[in-house]
Order: structure tokens, then sequence, then C-alpha cells
């Protein structure tokens, strides 16, 4: 695999091959090194847009999406945004499914990219800015009720390997040559777990010693099988409490949590002071990297992924207005 060099026919080729920067400041003095791929650089500003291509592609080659046909996907808005994206380069109609609790950043890029925004209120006591796995199951019965009425063509991207192989055969070999083979340890937040799973495949393909961490909210320790006290949290986008179809347990070495006001410090920081302006999953991800780092065996290197842009987050106190 290579960079695409040169002038790019369409939108579609610029997604991959995503920064990777070593947080040098916020990582200073620590026995391991941090690295952070940049995955806000990605034309729908988040890391949902590899999946999104992926998913659509092979739904094209396996003559399962039809010319025209409608597509309708469940979604926390990156993939939303991602999906939208990609219809508006291939020419579907899309339709997002999404809570109202999700930011408005959020249906605000999916309808730009041309694609319809479907709104699902959320369970009695939640919260904006907070979407737990009460909510996510009113979206699902909404985007079931959708996916019939216009006999679409539904993603599915927590049970579609697409959204594992997009970070196989993209991030994970990204990460290995970025790192000239050096990356010791990978931890990423889970949703659909797609980026924790395809990069953990990829990175452990080419060295079984690297070392995998699955990032949780600190209140739904789920995956770990732990107790889970609450899935309202503030890191939107993953930490729902369920194990996802495509999720592989064997690539996983172990587990950390980060809580709520921990992710938003260390986001807040990365922006402040390493010139990385990423959302609350990005916050956690990073300081779950730096717990790794703080332990790790001198000559480390722990990598993550700054999952989408801070700008996504501008309605909700991440960053003082
Ligand atoms: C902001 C954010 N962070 C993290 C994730 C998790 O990514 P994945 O679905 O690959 O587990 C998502 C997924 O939608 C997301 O939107």
């Amino acid at each position: 695999m290579s960079r695409p060099a040169g002038l790019l026919e369409h939108a579609g080729q610029a997604v991959g091959w995503t920064p990777l920067v070593e947080i040098q400041r916020l990582g200073k003095g620590l026995p391991g090194r941090v690295a952070v791929k940049l995955e806000y650089f990605s034309p729908g500003a988040s890391i949902k847009d590899r999946p999104a291509l992926a998913i659509i592609e092979a739904a094209e080659r396996a003559g399962v999406l039809r010319k025209g046909q409608r597509i309708v996907e469940k979604t926390s808005g990156n993939m939303g945004a991602g999906l939208a994206w990609a219809c508006a380069i291939k020419g579907y109609r899309f339709t997002a499914v999404l809570s109202v609790g999700n930011t408005p950043e959020r249906s605000q890029m999916i309808k730009a990219f041309g694609a319809e925004v479907v709104k699902v209120r959320q369970a009695p006591g939640a919260k904006p800015g907070q979407v737990s796995k009460e909510d996510l199951d009113l979206v699902e019965a909404e985007t079931q009720k959708r996916v019939k009425k216009y006999k679409a063509f539904r993603p599915d991207q927590f049970n579609n390997p697409g959204s594992v192989w997009a970070h196989r055969f993209g991030t994970g070999p990204e990460i290995w040559e970025q790192t000239a083979g050096r990356v010791t340890h990978f931890c990423s937040f889970a949703g659909s777990s797609g980026t924790l799973i395809g990069t953990a495949q990829a990175l452990k393909e080419r060295y079984a010693g690297v070392r995998v961490i699955a990032v949780e909210p600190a209140q739904a320790p789920f995956l770990a099988g732990k107790p889970v006290r609450d899935t309202r949290h503030a890191i939107q986008g993953g930490g729902y409490a369920v194990e996802p179809g495509i999720y592989d347990r064997s690539v996983v070495d172990a587990y950390l949590t980060v809580t709520d006001a921990e992710a938003k410090r260390t986001a807040r920081a990365l922006a402040a002071r390493e010139g990385i302006m990423g959302g609350y999953s990005t916050g956690a991800n990073v300081a779950a990297a730096l717990m790794l780092a703080r332990k790790a065996p001198r000559g480390s290197l722990i990598v993550t992924v700054a999952c989408d842009s801070g700008l996504k987050y501008l309605s909700t106190g991440l960053y003082p207005a």
C-alpha cells in the first residue's frame, strides 16, 4: 500500500493516510511514548469515513446495493457523516437515524452532504450530549422501521465485517508503516469496535506481541466484563454496553476506563498543548494512552486515534465559549 500522490479524481481518494503525531509535551518524562493518528483529517472529519466507504464499496461488489437505492443507518453521527459523504460522491440517497442527544453539528454535517436526518427522542431521564444504551435502542427501532419503509440497504456497522476491514487494511497497516514497525501498544475507545478490532488484527498479524487495550467509560466497563452502573456518559460514539457482532475478544489483551472529566480534561490539554483538537473520545483515548505510557517499559510506543474533530462538539462546552 502507498499514499496516493498527485491530483486526486474525487474526494473518496482522500480517505486514509492520516498523520500520526507524537505528543511530546503531554508525554514528557514518561517511560513510554504516545502517538495519535489524526482521523479528523478525513473529508467527513472522523474515523468513520473509512468504514463508510469500505462498506458501500463491498456492498456494490457483492451486488447487494443497487444503483439509486436508499441507504439507511443508525449512527451517533460520525458514521452518518461518513455515509452521507460517501453517498454524495457515489450518488446514493441516504437517511441517517440518530438520537437528539448527539450534537447538532453532526446533523448539520449530514444535511450538508445532501442526506436526510431522522432525529429520535431520548429515553426518559436522558441528558442532551449523553447517549445511553436505552437511547440507542430507540434509534435502532426507528432505523428498522425506515429500512423496511424505503426497502433500503442497511450498512449495519455493528455487525458488518466491512467496519473491521477498513481498519485491518487501512488504519492498522498505516500505523505499522508510520512507526516503522515500532508500535508496541494500541488503545481505542469502542463503538462498533471496528477501529479497535481491525487495527488490532492488522498489528498482531505483523507482530503478535503488540498489546491491544479497549477503552471504556468509567461507569460502563461492559466489554471488560465488569458491572455497568450507567450508560449515560459524555463520550459520544461508543461505550454503549453492548458487544457488537464484529467484536473479536481474542485480539484484546486488556481494558482501561476513563471518566467524562478525564476525557474532557485531556481533550482540552491536547488542544492547548499539542495543537490537536479532538472530541471526547479522542480525550478518552489519549488519557488511556498516557496511563499506559506511565507504566509501560521504557521505549514503548503507544498509538491511539483522534477519532474526530473538536469542531463537532462546539455546542457541548467541551471547549470554553
Ligand atoms: C466520536 C467517535 N469516537 C469513537 C467511535 C468508535 O469507533 P468504532 O465504531 O470504530 O468503534 C465512534 C464511532 O462512531 C465515534 O463517532
